[in-house]
């Protein structure tokens, strides 16, 4: 058995954790909105076409934000199609992801979906294909109340009062070749620019989000944000990270440490950031918005997707994926990253939420049922409250591949009056670890739960006809003894304890 011991302490807050952390993203892609969140027909859709038992999982994982409607979609996506008499919207050619698109569920019925499971919506415009204009025409017909052409058209589609959207994206992955108008950082940077300009003449009040690179490893990183945000620093508010993580050949501890770079993304975007600040004199601080990030075994899409020139199919069945312990246990970990960085990144997404690279599958015809990530983002995003803490660890470290050593304990923190919840990982392969928490500073006493996912075989997974194979169990080997929190971590495991 390894030991680690950690220290906790209110007085070394990170910053507030946004309830925007615990937001995903629903792209039309594959069958995340069509035979996802929507299938008319199904037993358990409701009057709008909505599965029930999809809007009770969405509710159950604590989502907070979603991110609509792409991702590499929006970038040939035309706003208007999506809305009016159905029976007119537009079939078109879904260039992204190699479908048909037949406009469907589109804004309007994508906002009722939202107020079904609560949660607020974050719009994506297409600055790929199409500019500032159609940017303003979409925010005049989704927030202004009444009096134009576009709200009065909103109107008689059927929705009075706006849907006052508050958070926009600015695209999507400007930077990657595959993206529909890609564009170079300086022509992105002045387009961005531009259109927040003129968005906030609408609205001075709207959140904006820039895109960052599409990940760490595009040859332009670091320099395509400084291009960007010398162009738009004073006109947006966020900048993006996109961050996904896939077990390489086998090499699970390298995988298990996805969360260190993450870390590193984060704080690399940061500097950037404030790099432009320093060098603009600006007082004004631009946050994160990891509004892409998950497991994703994007190794295994197809190479021919986009060559079946004969075949648009309607809603193909995209990256599925099955979703270990293992999977699960790194989704815990890349959520602690967040919440180590509460006090810059301020809205996230997990991408993306049913069916496609999602925590929630469901069948068609069938049920609905969760995946392993599911799990720790639920459990997080229940018990995260308040603020942030910075969390020292005294234990082992093993070697990584792909990061060099790293700590075989990962953790985070969150408290408020009430109480103190600790995420944590081991990430050992064959050891327990035992961590100790002096709980004296945090003023807690009692152990509220202590939930773990683990199994003895990381690689299990549920499955349509074992929906319950793997799961949070009570970790019984968790205990406050004399001030003291103890707790056994089995090997690859994710663990979250609520104190009061
Ligand atoms: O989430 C799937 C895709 O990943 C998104 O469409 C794109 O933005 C990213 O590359």
């Amino acid at each position: 058995m390894l030991r680690a011991r950690l220290t906790v302490d209110p007085a070394r807050p990170v910053g507030p954790v946004s309830r925007r952390l615990f937001g995903a993203f629903v792209e039309h892609m594959g069958r995340g909105v069509y035979g996802g969140i929507y299938e008319p027909g199904h037993p358990e859709a409701d009057e709008d076409g909505f599965r029930r038992d999809v809007i009770d999982l969405v509710k159950e994982m604590g989502v907070t934000t979603v991110r609509y409607p792409g991702g590499n979609f929006v970038s040939g996506f035309r706003w208007e199609d999506s809305v009016g008499p159905r029976d007119h919207r537009p079939v078109r050619l879904n260039l992204a992801w190699h479908s048909t698109e037949t406009n469907e569920v589109g804004l309007h019925e994508f906002a009722s979906w939202l107020e079904k499971v609560g949660a607020e919506l974050m719009l994506a415009l297409n600055l790929g294909t199409r500019g500032t204009l159609e940017a303003l025409d979409l925010l005049e017909y989704a927030n202004v109340p009444s009096g134009t052409t576009l709200a009065e058209q909103r109107i008689r589609n059927g929705r009075r009062q706006p849907f006052d959207v508050r958070m926009w994206c600015l695209g999507n992955e400007m930077d990657g070749p595959w993206q529909l108008g890609q564009r170079s950082a300086e022509d992105y940077g002045k387009l961005a620019a531009r259109t927040a300009k003129a968005m906030r003449q609408v609205d001075p009040g709207l959140e904006l989000v820039a895109c960052g690179s599409s990940g760490a490893t595009m040859p332009t990183f670091g320099e395509w944000e400084r291009a960007v945000l010398t162009h738009a620093y004073e006109d947006v508010d966020l900048i993006s990270c996109h961050a996904y993580y896939e077990e390489k050949d086998g090499d699970l501890g390298s995988f298990l440490a996805s969360a260190t770079d993450m870390d590193h993304f984060i704080e690399t975007v940061v500097a950037t950031a404030d790099h432009v600040k320093a060098v603009r004199k600006s007082p004004k601080t631009i946050n994160i918005s990891v509004d892409e990030w998950n497991v994703w075994y994007l190794s295994k899409v197809p190479a021919d997707l986009a060559r079946r020139i004969d075949d648009w199919p309607l809603a193909p069945a995209i990256s599925e994926e099955p979703y270990t312990v293992a999977d699960g246990v790194v989704v815990g970990s890349l959520l602690m990253s967040l919440i180590r960085h509460a006090d810059r990144v301020t809205s996230a997404s997990i991408a993306q939420l049913v069916n496609v690279i999602a925590p929630i599958a469901a069948e068609p015809q069938g049920p609905a049922w969760r995946k392993a990530t599911f799990f720790p983002f639920a459990t997080t995003s229940r018990l995260a409250r308040g603020v942030a803490l910075q969390v020292g660890i005294d234990g082992p470290g093993y070697d990584t591949a792909a990061y060099g050593e790293v700590p075989v304990i990962d953790a985070a923190a969150t408290a408020d009056a009430g109480g103190a919840a600790l995420f944590l990982v081991n990430r050992s392969q064959t050891e327990e670890v035992e961590v100790s928490i002096d709980l004296a500073a945090l003023g807690a006493t009692t152990i509220e739960e202590a939930l773990t996912l683990s199994d003895p075989d990381p690689h299990a997974a549920n499955t349509a006809d074992r929906p319950d194979r793997v799961g949070l169990r009570p970790n019984a080997r968790a205990a406050v003894v004399e001030g003291t929190l103890r707790a056994t971590l089995p090997p690859v495991s994710w663990t979250a304890v609520s104190l009061h």
